[in-house]
């Protein structure tokens, strides 16, 4: 249970969660990490904790510092309970130290907790000095809850970014050039892609004040520490939160007896043949949550149900149902499907994707039990249009 220093008397005593598969409806097939960071200064600093099974960890982690008791203030940056779960065990461990939050984390506090601690309250602007460091206090609010802050430390450069700049990574290493950046960059997109996606106009706000800040560290609440690859990830971020896309198709698809796969294979060699790269995407096969990183990047996104019970699937459904929530914008969609009487599937695909407010230049393709020679020579002619679309 050995801390990391990452800066002198900046130590790592997070927890690792090697066996995490599922965080609220995202699958995470590299586990995670929960980040807690412990400051030595005049004053003892902890920011953040871990989710609350591995409270345990991480106190061991802190123990082989200082004593525990000797905390004397607990910073929390965001109260979701991967992050705030170990709380209540740290003031139990140290009954004198004092929470540092944002009056609406104060709140949530409270109302996750039940608990009487004392406080001390901070918004944008304020600065706490701990001895010879300055904890300065950026808000951050639906990045990605209400209560959300990042905190500065100018003396060290360093940003403790908490759930921004995150992914879902459980390693031995603890730094982004030790795993290196491939595999961290796209665990980080599928973060965002999961969890940071709808609040793209916030994440721009926080990467405004972000970029006023001199850098050499951002230290997520998750995942790996960035010392190196920091221009690339800030691009990255705009990218993402600017709704700013490549010229790339996603096909996501699901299928009956086979029709509706068939449509999409059509489609693909459309779009392949124009010069559009494509992933292909079977909710029989994929998780949605494994499917949103790439809709993240991809400007043109097709979409295919057969009908059901007078409706789409309802793998399709759930889909839908999660990107809804994501809200990507300024995205090309095209719907389709097969059916054998009453054809909802593809006109309800078709409708979801219209009040996603994405552009529709084609018209839905429903296409009656099995698609013939030229359906299909019909729908690759209109991944070729597609493809001159974007
Ligand atoms: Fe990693 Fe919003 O918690």
């Amino acid at each position: 249970m050995k801390p990391i220093e990452m800066k002198p008397n900046v130590y790592w005593v997070g927890g690792i969660d090697w066996d995490l598969r599922y965080f609220h409806g995202y699958v995470t097939p590299r586990g995670s990490t929960y980040n807690s960071y412990l400051i030595i200064d005049d004053k003892i600093t902890l920011v953040d904790t871990v989710k609350h099974y591995l409270a345990d960890e991480m106190l061991e982690r802190i123990s082989t510092l200082v004593d525990p008791e000797k905390i004397d203030y607990m910073l929390v940056n965001h109260v979701e309970m991967d992050h705030s779960g170990s709380v209540p065990r740290v003031m139990e461990a140290a009954p004198r130290a004092t929470i540092v939050t944002t009056s609406k984390a104060k709140r949530a506090l409270e109302m996750h907790y039940k608990k009487d601690w004392e406080y001390m309250i901070v918004k944008t602007g304020d600065e706490l000095k701990i001895g010879s460091r300055t904890l300065k206090f950026v808000e951050t609010p639906m990045v990605h809850w209400p209560d959300n802050m990042v905190t500065y430390i100018p003396e060290e450069r360093l940003l403790l970014s908490n759930d921004a700049f995150g992914q879902h990574i459980a390693s031995t290493e603890r730094f982004v050039d030790e795993l290196g950046w491939d595999i961290v960059r796209e665990e980080a997109a599928s973060y965002y892609a999961n969890i940071v996606f709808p609040y793209g106009a916030q994440v721009m706000k926080a990467l405004d004040v972000v970029d006023t800040l001199p850098l050499d560290m951002i230290a997520p609440s998750h995942g790996l520490i960035w010392r190196s690859y920091l221009p690339e990830l800030l691009k990255e971020y705009r990218k993402w939160a600017g709704n700013e896309t490549d010229r790339k198709a996603l096909v996501v698809y699901d299928t009956m007896w086979g029709s509706t796969r068939k449509m999409a294979l059509a489609l693909r060699e459309g779009l392949e043949t124009s010069g559009v790269p494509v992933t292909m995407k079977s909710l029989q096969t994929s998780h949605i949550s494994e499917i949103v990183p790439h809709l993240l990047t991809a400007k043109l996104v097709l979409v295919g149900s057969p009908t059901i019970n007078n409706g789409m699937l309802p793998t399709m459904a759930a889909f839908l149902t999660y990107i809804k929530g994501l809200r990507p914008k300024k995205r090309t969609g095209f719907a389709f499907g097969s059916y054998g009487w009453g054809g909802q599937g593809a006109r309800e695909v078709a409708s979801v994707l219209k009040d996603m407010g994405w552009e529709m230049p084609e018209e839905t393709v429903n296409l009656q039990y099995v698609p013939g020679k030229e359906d299909l020579a019909g729908l690759k002619e209109i991944g070729t249009r597609l493809a001159k679309a974007i």
